[in-house]
């Protein structure tokens, strides 16, 4: 039998949980929660969703009344706790948006219900599923640039509104109450997640600087953050909502370096010259942006999760990590 999916948010990203819910053959799409009905309709019409709820306390009652086995997150940051909270009462399984929690309170009280209950958390750090980033550990990991030394994430585009189509016209991204903090809550969990998964735990954050410099709002709008890893290597994760597109990452051991441009636009390049003959790295220069959505990867892996009864990453305790990094660095901004 299907497993009953309930979506909590109609908004941009909510539509492309829709779409790829609707694609698996294990999943039955059953109810849509949203704030304002004309976009809870809309959705329910593009994607076939019998049950629409509407308004603020929505997703209580879709969650109270649906009997669901999924829950899926995709409204503003504040409102993720209670509604995960919400599903664990109800013994729903949990896909959830970045960032899981705003506060180490929240991320402590999930943590706390999650432990008596055998559910299924899976956070939505959907860029663990391009390709590209399983080559790059490999290389990692069979010692080819030797000990790790140094990493630099650069992740940047134009925010919200500009670079992808958030739906409300709240502008919550830009409310620090309902975001819970600027661009290194939004990108920063991204590129944390990853170099955890690439290089390790990290240990500490030494120090941010950061500006609030093209976007009305309170938070930062460009933000780099210097840290370390537990195995000693040294971290910098650089974000910006006032650029130009772009996603790169350098990672430097004893033995060599790569760069590798994440939109795929331009060439990995590479130290020594003899890394060439290396198969992993010419398989790096051979990688190609992936034509299949990251999203529907992660929703097949985490429905796969379910019927197995196996929890795997990206879970709980990932979304937790990467909130819990750029709480540290924000300690930093007092
Ligand atoms: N994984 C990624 O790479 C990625 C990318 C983009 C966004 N996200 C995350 O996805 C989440 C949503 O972002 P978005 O871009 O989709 O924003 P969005 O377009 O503004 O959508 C948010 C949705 O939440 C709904 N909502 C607000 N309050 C609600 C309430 N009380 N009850 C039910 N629904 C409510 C809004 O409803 P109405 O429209 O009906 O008023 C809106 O449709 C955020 O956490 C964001 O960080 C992740």
């Amino acid at each position: 039998m299907a497993l009953k999916i309930g979506i909590v948010g109609a908004g941009g990203f909510g539509t492309i949980h829709l779409s790829g819910f609707s694609k698996n053959l294990d999943c039955e799409l059953v109810a849509i929660a949203s704030r304002t009905e004309e976009h809870a309709k809309a959705a329910s019409e593009e994607f076939h969703v019998p049950k629409v709820y509407a308004g603020n306390d929505s997703w209580e009652q879709m969650i109270d009344i649906e009997k669901l086995d999924v829950v899926s997150i995709c409204t503003p940051n504040y409102l993720h706790a209670p509604i995960i909270l919400k599903a664990i009462e109800k013994n729903c399984h949990i896909l959830c948006e970045k960032p899981i929690a705003i506060s180490r309170e929240e991320l402590h009280q999930i943590e706390s219900e999650l432990a008596s209950k055998d559910l299924i958390f899976f956070t939505s750090f959907q860029k663990r599923y391009n390709p590209i980033f399983k080559l790059i550990k490999g290389t990692i990991d069979e010692g080819i640039l030797g000990k790790i030394t140094l990493v630099r994430y650069y992740f940047s585009h134009y925010g919200p509104y500009k670079s992808w189509k958030a739906l409300s016209e709240e502008k919550w991204f830009f409310d620090s109450k309902k975001a819970g903090g600027g661009v290194l809550l939004d990108l920063g969990v991204h590129c944390i997640d990853i170099l955890r998964y690439l290089i390790g735990e990290y240990d500490k954050v030494n120090g941010i600087n950061f500006s609030t410099s093209c976007i009305k709002m309170e938070d930062e709008d460009n933000c780099n953050v210097l840290f370390q890893f537990k195995n000693d290597a040294s971290g910098l994760i650089s974000v910006s909502w006032c650029s130009e597109p772009s996603e790169t990452i350098d990672i430097f051991g004893t033995k060599g370096f790569i760069k590798i441009d994440l939109s795929g636009r331009i060439s990995p390049s590479f130290g020594p010259k003899s890394l060439k003959r290396n198969k992993q790295i010419k398989d790096l220069l051979k990688v190609k942006p992936p034509r299949e959505s990251a999203q529907n990867k992660l929703i097949d892996h985490f429905i796969n999760c379910i019927l197995t009864k196996k929890q795997e990453s990206p879970n709980f305790r990932d979304g937790k990590k990467a909130v819990e990094f750029v709480l540290e660095a924000y300690s930093f901004k007092k």
